[in-house]
């Protein structure tokens, strides 16, 4: 089987978010799963910082000249292997020698570009795949191209398409004045890219994908209402009725994210011998310039910092969590303004209690998920959400809110049974969210209890071994 897995970003090389996770270890998983019978491979554009710490492995495979519209563009293909995966980069410094992944005026002409070179690279490394899987709004082009202008060529036949929504709030919404221009769409590819009387990548890799698939179980179900669609709902429940539509729970990698040998943690624990974590709860501690107390419970949140990950409860009652009870808040991530101000004013008149630091840096946060007792997610939507696994793999216990990908990942704590992995609540309510808060920190009150929650949280299987083969299914299906 060969499979071309196209994304924006991936880890190592580049990251925002959790795309990059995914796409980082989710073609090792199914390389791993298939064996030496596939080829699998993933192509993403050349930024910066791959060219400036990966120079040494980058290999020039070939140079080629890519049309989109009436521009005709250089195209370097470099490629890295790496565990048994070939990863092509797209290197044009006018697209992708820029200071961030997106963000740029010219988003939409830098990723028309990418999934234009996604099909052409097809030809110039004479790798057709069987399979080619695209990832979010920035790949959805090459869906498109591929159904709607390559299909009838023989070499790009067979290729079979599945479209994968990491999050359906980012779209790829443009006006209709670029169709030709900077998309390269013929007026009667109109209606495959038409909503709400805009462009939708999104929606025309949807309708043009032989295969769509989500990142939970349940965001699979909530994407078909109004309220988690982010408008998409009606084509949704077309693709649900074709029988086109199904979610998979993401996996995260098990090896990368060890706090059994991570290197980046003061101490490694594990389940079954959790001294290392109070060392590393110590060095936190330190490093907020709170008391080193490890009586105190410390909550951690790790996210960007957007509405949709919960932030209105959180600003609705913190003050009142951390007033109330012993405990030291702290914060990691970067984001809207108005968030930025928010934690920044409450760090400053609660020093001994709140600690931000506003920055997106991996290292800091396996620091923050080793030392934190709880691990704060309370999302209005969450299509996965990779954090709260990252965080229970270091024994910091989720608490979240019952959507998406934390309910399929997270089971509520029954203090009778001594069964669960975390604490839950169902309505996106501030007050909801602070009971819940208050009996895990009455939770942590008793020790024997809350020493079983967290070998509970750290003996889940995160890995992608089960995820894995769910995806080979879809391909072999799709065969
Ligand atoms: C997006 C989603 C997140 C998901 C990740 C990887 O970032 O918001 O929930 O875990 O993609 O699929």
């Amino acid at each position: 089987m060969k499979i071309l897995y196209a994304a924006s970003e991936a880890l190592p090389y580049a990251s925002t978010g959790g795309l990059a996770d995914v796409a980082g270890s989710l073609p090792k998983a199914v390389k791993n799963e298939l064996g030496r019978d596939s080829d699998v491979r993933l192509v993403m554009p050349l930024y910066p910082q791959v060219r400036d710490k990966f120079a040494e492995q980058l290999e020039l495979v070939c140079e080629i000249n890519v049309r989109l519209s009436w521009r005709n563009q250089y195209c370097g293909i470099w490629k890295i292997e790496s565990d048994g995966v070939i990863y092509y980069f797209i290197d044009n410094m006018y697209y992708f020698d820029r200071k961030t992944l997106y963000g740029c005026f010219d988003d939409a002409e830098r990723f028309a570009f990418f999934s234009k070179c996604i099909i052409e690279l097809m030809a110039a490394v004479n790798f057709y795949p069987d399979i080619l899987h695209g990832n979010d709004w920035q790949t959805a082009l090459a869906i498109i191209y591929l159904k709607r202008r390559f299909s009838h060529l023989p070499e790009y036949q067979h290729i079979s398409t599945l479209f994968t929504i990491h999050n359906i709030d980012y779209q790829g919404i443009y006006d209709f004045n670029i169709l030709s221009e900077v998309f390269e769409l013929p007026e009667w590819d109109r209606n495959i890219v038409e909503y709400n009387g805009m462009i939708n990548l999104l929606k025309g890799a949807v309708v043009c994908s032989d295969m769509v698939s989500t990142v939970s179980n349940t965001y699979a179900h909530e994407i078909l209402t109004e309220y988690y669609s982010s408008g998409l709902h009606h084509i949704l429940r077309q693709t649900e009725a074709e029988g086109r539509l199904t979610g998979i729970v993401n996996g995260i990698d098990v090896g990368y994210y060890n706090s059994e040998s991570d290197p980046d943690i003061a101490a490694n624990f594990s389940a079954d011998d959790l001294a290392g974590k109070a060392e590393d709860k110590a060095e936190l501690q330190k490093l907020c310039g709170f008391k080193v107390d490890p009586e105190t419970p410390v909550i951690a949140m790790i996210s960007r910092l957007a509405a949709h990950k919960g932030f209105d409860l959180v600003r609705h009652v913190l003050e009142e969590i951390i007033m109330k009870n012993d405990v030291q808040f702290v914060l990691l991530g970067t984001g809207e303004t108005s968030l930025e101000e928010f934690f920044k004013d409450l760090a400053m008149r609660y020093p001994a209690k709140v600690c931000v630091k506003l920055e997106y840096n991996k290292v800091l946060s396996k620091k923050f998920y080793a030392g934190a007792d709880m691990f704060l997610m309370p999302s209005k939507s969450e299509p996965c959400g990779l954090s709260q696994m990252i965080a229970s793999r270091y024994g910091a216990v989720p608490i979240v809110r019952e959507c998406g990908g934390l309910a399929d990942t997270i089971q509520a704590y029954n203090e009778y049974e001594g069964t669960g992995n975390g604490f839950s609540f169902k309505n996106y309510n501030a007050h909801e969210m602070m009971k819940v808060i208050d009996y895990a920190l009455a939770m942590y009150s008793d020790k024997s209890k809350w020493a079983q929650l967290v070998r509970n949280v750290m003996k889940v299987d995160f890995s992608w071994n089960v995820s894995a083969k769910k995806y080979i299914d879809i391909y072999s299906a799709l065969l």
